[in-house]
């Protein structure tokens, strides 16, 4: 029987798959990520991994894990946190869950946008604290899409369904950049590839949707706030690493943006003494972007595809191919 580590427990349904399946289960039943210290200790011998993006797959991993492990399904889109040199060395393939979360991330994407765009957590502060006192023509006026610019960093999946649904609410003029042009995706949603520069100038709502990689890392540094709009609004749905976030607190604090939406933290948890909770035009959410329970399913049925066609020596029907 197949030895299957699993480093957390899985959505309702595909748990109940995995669990029909003849496998060998090895998995992490507790409410709290897999302590590395375990999961050295448990990797030894088995034949597929389920990891999340918390777990760090590298070669102190891949070593104590032995030559019969067949393939690693992380359950997410982004991954960062796997070595995929020392994947690719082993001749290990690596699955991952794209296209099934762009909806559910695209939407957190807007929600946040909009949100610190109209000033929501400072709305729902005063109205907790009794700051209510009457309707007042100028309190909180925040920002509205009507004919501004939106800026996509990294014209991907959930790049272009950002995209797109900004544009239903009134963004007349789209931006982007990203390691290349692309020509197709930038036709659909009416978009212009611009140098980075030129999209920190030209958008009021600037949107964190790539990966992080060795060129995306800290690239928005207090240089790259500066150069925005004062009444900008920033958003990160991707990584945290992709922002220098001690700038993204001075850039607030400064006023050289108008205000932040965040998903995604450095590091995460976000300590609760960090500034950016603080910051009344700071919005901070746990990394649930993906989070709706008909993504959460899909994507740990993916994984569940990934682990039965890896262990039958197929090709991994959602993998990463870079
Ligand atoms: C979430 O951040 C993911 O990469 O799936
Ligand atoms: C707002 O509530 C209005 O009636 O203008």
């Amino acid at each position: 029987m197949p030895k299957v580590l699993v480093t957390r427990i899985l959505p309702p349904h595909a748990q109940a798959r995995l669990e029909s399946q003849s496998f060998e289960l090895i998995q992490w039943k507790q409410d709290s990520a897999m302590p590395r210290k375990e999961l050295l200790g448990q990797i030894k011998g088995v034949d597929a991994l389920i990891c999340l993006l918390t777990d760090r797959i590298d070669d102190e991993l891949l070593d104590a894990a032995g030559p019969q492990l067949k393939l690693v399904a992380t359950m997410s889109v982004g991954y960062d946190h796997v070595d995929v040199s020392a994947l690719k060395k082993r001749r290990i393939p690596l699955g991952y869950t794209p296209d099934v979360l762009t909806d559910a991330t695209a939407d957190l994407t807007v929600l946040l946008t909009m949100g610190a765009a109209r000033r929501m957590k400072e709305g729902i502060i005063a109205a907790e604290k009794g700051e209510w006192r009457e309707w007042r023509p100028t309190w909180l006026c925040g920002s509205q899409f009507s004919n501004k610019t939106l800026g996509v960093v990294g014209l991907g999946r959930i790049g272009e369904a950002v995209a797109h649904r900004l544009k239903a609410f009134g963004i007349s003029k789209v931006v982007y950049w990203g390691r290349s042009e692309k020509v197709e995706t930038g036709k659909r949603v009416g978009g212009e590839f611009v140098s980075f520069d030129r999209l920190l100038a030209e958008s009021d709502y600037v949107t964190v949707c790539c990966a992080l990689t060795k060129d995306t890392k800290e690239l928005f540094d207090y240089n790259a706030f500066s150069k925005m709009k004062k009444s900008a609004i920033f958003v990160n749905t991707a990584r945290g690493g992709i922002v220098q976030q001690d700038d993204l607190v001075r850039a607030l604090e400064e006023g050289l943006i108008a205000g932040a939406g965040l998903d995604v933290t450095t590091p995460e948890p976000l300590p609760l003494d960090n500034k950016l909770l603080k910051l009344p035009n700071c919005i901070v959410l746990p990394h649930i972007a993906s989070a709706t329970n008909e993504t959460r399913e899909r994507m740990a049925d993916m994984c569940v595809e990934n682990v039965l066609a890896g262990l039958s020596n197929q090709a991994l029907p959602f993998s990463v191919t870079e």
